[in-house]
């Protein structure tokens, strides 16, 4: 039993939870071993956890740090970005035209379940005393996709802001270019997942602590490759390990289209990140600079695959019979959680590899959270949209236990 557990025993659940999180908080902050990149994080760990900022009033301001680089000459170069963005140009859809909003949404029909009952972790929460009668069930399944889905949009708006940032900020004329059709990307998915929680789920939930932290975080930091590998790398590697574990359960044809579509805009998002990235680290980045984006890079890796936990869906459904740490755990080892990080860390890996940010120092630490199965695995330079979604559809998640 350690120390945490012992101070837990006895108490009140409610009083439990709260010490469970704010110890969970002051170990998140206590496992940052760079001082640079725990003071750069703190802010918005502060804002996101301790103050709960997500969680009140209509809108949040989280001012930006960055310049515009407003070129004059108009003779930098990218082929490789500019080729990028004639694709993206001619690859643009249209949520309202391209997909069919006529389909009616039966949260009942298993057929068309958009979280099928073989993947929430109700085996997980019977070992804990906790049945679910075959109602609760499917309200259960319905509910975990709508706070799966309304985090998608909280992301992609928040994707909308930075790309919207890195497009004024990067050097590169042809940057520019390809970022203004990421912004209409962005855009665009914010509208599709918005209207598809509004019309078909009807429920959408706040945005998560966690995901704010990140967000609040790469927003405001001044440095534009940060904010870059924030969402280009890090957020979207989050995005395409999520989103394909959706595609890959759902049953329901509209959003199986949907992430289909949105899946494919966020290949090209990647692709981008990681050509800039790799140019601008190799070239422009000191060795001290270099280190500590890995360490940031590393970090939020950490959280990804550690803090997404549907705390809101517990609150809802089991406080009080059932402690915040127990749920922690039944949702670690659910097996759409294994889904998630799979195809997360599979995208992610090799393109901090590309990118420079995976020296000997740094893969110790990725060693330690056995993260390094996915070395030397494709980058995203070398992966077509068709090969993610195939790579998608081709992993099995492990069997349910029952
Ligand atoms: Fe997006
Ligand atoms: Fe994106």
């Amino acid at each position: 039993m350690t120390t945490l557990d012992r101070m837990l025993q006895g108490l009140p659940r409610k009083a439990q939870n709260t010490i469970y999180s704010s110890f969970d908080t002051l170990r998140m902050m206590g496992s940052v071993g760079n001082l640079k990149v725990a003071a750069s994080m703190a802010p918005s760990a502060f804002r996101g956890l301790v103050l709960g900022t997500a969680r009140e009033g209509d809108a949040v301001q989280m001012p930006g740090h960055h310049a515009a680089h407003y070129t004059l000459t108009y003779g930098d170069e990218f082929p490789e970005m500019y080729d990028l963005y004639r694709r993206a140009v001619a690859n643009q859809w249209n949520g309202d035209r391209d997909l069919d909003w006529s389909i009616d949404v039966d949260p009942e029909n298993p057929e068309t379940a958009v979280m099928p009952l073989d993947y929430p972790p109700f085996e997980g929460l019977e070992a804990k005393g906790i049945r679910l009668n075959a109602k609760e069930k499917l309200r259960f399944a319905n509910d975990v996709a709508a706070w799966t889905l309304s985090q998608f949009m909280h992301g992609e708006q928040g994707a909308l802001y930075a790309a919207a940032q890195v497009t004024e900020s990067v050097q590169w004329l042809d940057g520019k270019f390809y970022g203004a059709t990421q912004v209409m990307d962005e855009g665009r998915h914010l509208e599709v997942f918005l209207r598809y929680l509004d019309t078909k789920l009807q429920k959408v939930y706040t945005i998560n602590d966690n995901l704010f932290v990140i967000l609040d975080d790469l927003l405001t930091d001044g440095r534009w490759d940060v904010k870059f590998l924030g969402m280009q790398i890090m957020v979207e590697g989050l995005a395409l390990g999520a989103f394909g574990t959706m595609y890959n359960f759902t049953r329901e044809p509209l959003l199986k289209q949907l992430l289909k579509y949105v899946i494919q805009d966020e290949a090209r998002h990647v692709h981008y990140g990681v050509l800039a990235l790799r140019e601008h680290i190799s070239k422009a980045l000191s060795p001290a600079e270099v280190r500590e984006r890995e360490d940031w890079a590393y970090e939020v890796a950490l959280l990804m695959r550690n803090r997404f936990l549907s705390h809101e869906i517990y609150y809802e459904w089991f406080e009080g019979r059932l402690s915040l740490k127990d749920w922690d755990e039944i949702i670690l080892n659910a097996r759409s959680m294994s889904a998630f990080r799979h195809l997360m860390f599979m995208r992610l890996i090799p393109n901090l590899e590309y990118i420079g940010l995976m020296s000997e120092r740094i893969k110790a630490h990725y060693a330690k959270a056995g993260l390094t199965s996915f070395l030397g695995g494709k980058n995203a330079t070398q992966l077509s949209a068709e090969d993610l979604l195939r790579d998608i559809s081709d992993y099995k998640a492990p069997p349910a236990v029952h």
